[in-house]
């Protein structure tokens, strides 16, 4: 049974209220619940976090090595400059699926630069809370 970890960054606690005009109306208990069924039926063991901290992504990032077969992440706003999380992504050699819920290359332009996509295996953005289902797809297939 594959091992699967889902890592959800800061401020995505607030799915739901959040700029729902971007990030839509579901909250991030809704999009564990469906991962959760996906996960059953594709017979998935998955584990689902959010915190708001860094320094406690790079611990569950550490802590998955040797337990964890793929890591899924939306970092949040650490995708655009935490070297530290990519540097850890790096470090323990699980292949990282990256995933946004919006298109970051159609926003601002800050939004564009992802510093952790060049460790991870590919990128999904864009497709709202389906592209949790279609990253637990996708790491089914690595
Ligand atoms: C996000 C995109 C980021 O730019 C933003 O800071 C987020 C959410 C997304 O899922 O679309 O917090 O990662």
């Amino acid at each position: 049974m594959k091992k699967v970890l889902v890592i959800n960054g800061p401020n995505l606690n607030l799915l739901g209220t959040r700029e729902k005009h971007i990030y839509g109306e579901e909250t991030l208990e809704d999009i564990a619940r469906k991962m959760n069924a996906e996960a059953i039926k594709l017979n998935v063991d998955l584990s689902f976090i959010q915190t708001n901290h860094e320094g406690e992504i790079i611990d569950k990032i550490h802590e998955a090595r040797g337990k964890i077969d793929v890591i899924i992440i939306n970092p949040g706003a650490y995708t655009h400059y935490s070297i530290a999380i990519r540097d850890a992504i790096k470090a323990v050699e699980i292949p990282t699926i990256e995933l946004h819920l919006s298109n970051i290359h159609a926003r601002e332009e800050f939004r564009s630069k992802s510093v952790i996509a060049p460790v991870c295996v590919g990128q999904i953005c864009g497709f709202g809370s389906n592209g949790y289902i279609l990253a637990l797809n996708a790491a089914l297939m690595m």
